[in-house]
């Protein structure tokens, strides 16, 4: 099998990227074909949004597209927030050339007349990757009239929700929209809504929904190599509902945590040994999560193909393949304690059912956790996962639902040995796995994830 996405060496000079069979060529190609047949070969194509929704990119690009109003915008999700996730950074430090390349073509395919890039301010050696990458595109007289601006984001998990990463790049902090971008795009204003758009300059529209299409950075990378192969190619990886590859993460309880490239539908176990070298000899895999946005996938179920309809098939979701593994010394009911606590924390409270609520269900599994728990703990997460998404304007919400039910649900023993035997398998806690950096098989979690408190302040060190 063929990668497209991550060279074997890092792409560092455009006169390197423009050597390859892609570089220059997809941009090419889309000037001849024109928007229209542009955004229909990406249709075709099948290829689907790998921000973790999988919507299919095509039919997102022709729904722009098709709206009314003189103002397009396009923005490049690069928040990379959700834990066990490092794919979009990796991709940005091996070739953000196929990025821009990427960028360039759907802002020619919609008719943005900008373009924004949401990195957080702290992936700096990335965001210097992208500038240069975007820098020499420019010099090399391949994008000359494009705008491009670069948004250093907070360090927020919502940063990466595409209606609050829209309220960031208008100068607000990341708290979601009530209305998907298509529908309220970027510095459009709804007074009627109580809104206000940010500045921005003297021919801003005030009446016009700005239809803003918004794209995570890895599916940007998939179109060059679409428009100059052609769908045949791309159609030949992966699966009939999910073709081509994917960069996935794979991290925890692993020899050697790693991001890697693999074709859509090889089945999770294959990943986790080929990417991430498997569990320690004597251990095997008693979960996985696939970020913090899915329901656990349990080690009985490793034939899981990594595809969206794999995931789906067994009620989970792929999200955006980063996989964070727990081999059989690990606690479930810490790790649905950490990771509800990260929702409960990164909630913005727009919504007190989700910022209530997830507090809530982390207060009572924190109680079961350490040991002073009882029936009622779980009594009363069960009461709050019925409301905790009662009028939520995003998924967040939803997210904390369907993880902590799902562990509740695939580990009823568990909670049961905590609560009647004060018993814990666990001898080792385990790290909250929000990831700052992973290189050279080494995964540096972030510590400060701890201190941090449920209105975004943080503890004194
Ligand atoms: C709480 C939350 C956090 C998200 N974080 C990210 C993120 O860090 N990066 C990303 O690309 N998409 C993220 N998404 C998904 C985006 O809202 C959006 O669906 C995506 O950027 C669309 O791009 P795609 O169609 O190319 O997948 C997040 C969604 C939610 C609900
Ligand atoms: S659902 Fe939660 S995170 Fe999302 S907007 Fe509402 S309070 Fe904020």
């Amino acid at each position: 099998m063929g990668t497209y996405l991550l060279p074997a060496e890092p792409i560092t000079s455009i006169d390197q990227y423009l050597a390859t069979d892609v570089g220059g060529a997809g941009v090419e190609a889309a000037m001849r074909l024109g928007p229209a047949a542009t955004i229909d070969a990406i249709t075709e194509s099948g290829l689907r949004g790998r921000g973790g929704g999988g919507f299919p990119t095509g039919r997102k690009w022709a729904g722009i597209a098709a709206q009314t109003g003189s103002r397009r915008y396009l923005v490049v999700n690069g928040a990379e927030g959700e834990p066990g996730t490092f794919k979009d950074r990796a991709l940005l430090r091996a070739n953000p050339y196929q990025v821009v390349e990427g960028l360039i073509v759907a802002a020619f395919a919609v008719g943005a007349v900008e373009a924004y890039v949401g990195i957080k301010g702290s992936f700096e050696r990335e965001i210097e990757a992208f500038t240069r990458a975007v820098q020499e595109f420019q010099t090399a007289g391949i994008c000359t009239d494009c705008t491009v601006n670069i948004v250093a984001g907070p360090d927020e998990y919502l940063f990466g929700e595409e209606k609050a990463m829209l309220e960031v790049i208008e100068g607000k902090p990341p708290l979601p929209r009530w209305f998907p971008p298509y529908e309220h795009g970027l510095f459009a204003a709804s007074p009627q809504e109580g809104w206000e758009a940010g500045p921005h300059g003297p021919d801003r529209r005030t009446d016009e929904p700005n239809p803003t299409l918004v794209n995570n950075i890895e599916t940007l990378a998939n179109v060059a190599p679409i428009l100059v192969h052609g769908t045949d190619w791309f159609r030949s990886m992966g699966t009939a509902e999910s073709p081509g590859n994917v960069i996935v993460t794979v991290v925890g309880d692993v020899i050697a945590p790693d991001v890697g490239e693999i074709e859509l539908g090889t089945p999770l176990g294959a990943t986790i040994d080929a990417v991430g070298s498997g569990v320690a000899q004597g251990r095997s895999v008693k979960a996985v999560f696939s970020g913090v946005a899915n329901p656990v996938v349990t080690g009985a179920q490793l034939d899981t193909p990594v595809s969206y309809e794999g995931f789906a098939a067994i009620g989970s979701g792929m999200g955006s393949a980063g996989f964070v593994v727990y081999d059989d010394t690990a606690c479930m009911v810490d790790t649905a304690y950490q990771l509800s606590r990260f929702l409960a924390i990164e909630s913005c409270g727009q919504c007190p059912p989700c910022k209530l609520g997830s507090g809530e269900i982390t207060t009572h599994l924190e109680r079961i956790q350490t040991g002073v728990g009882t029936d009622d703990d779980i009594a009363r997460i069960g009461g709050w996962l019925e409301r905790v998404t009662d009028g939520s304007r995003c998924f967040l919400a939803t997210e904390e639902q369907r993880l902590v039910s799902s562990v509740l649900r695939a580990f009823p023993e568990e909670f049961a040995a905590h609560i009647e035997q004060r018993s814990c398998p666990q001898e080792r806690p385990r790290p909250m796995p929000k990831l700052v950096d992973l290189a050279d098989g080494r995964a540096t979690y972030d510590e400060t994830f701890w201190r941090k408190r449920p209105d975004w302040t943080y503890e004194p060190e």
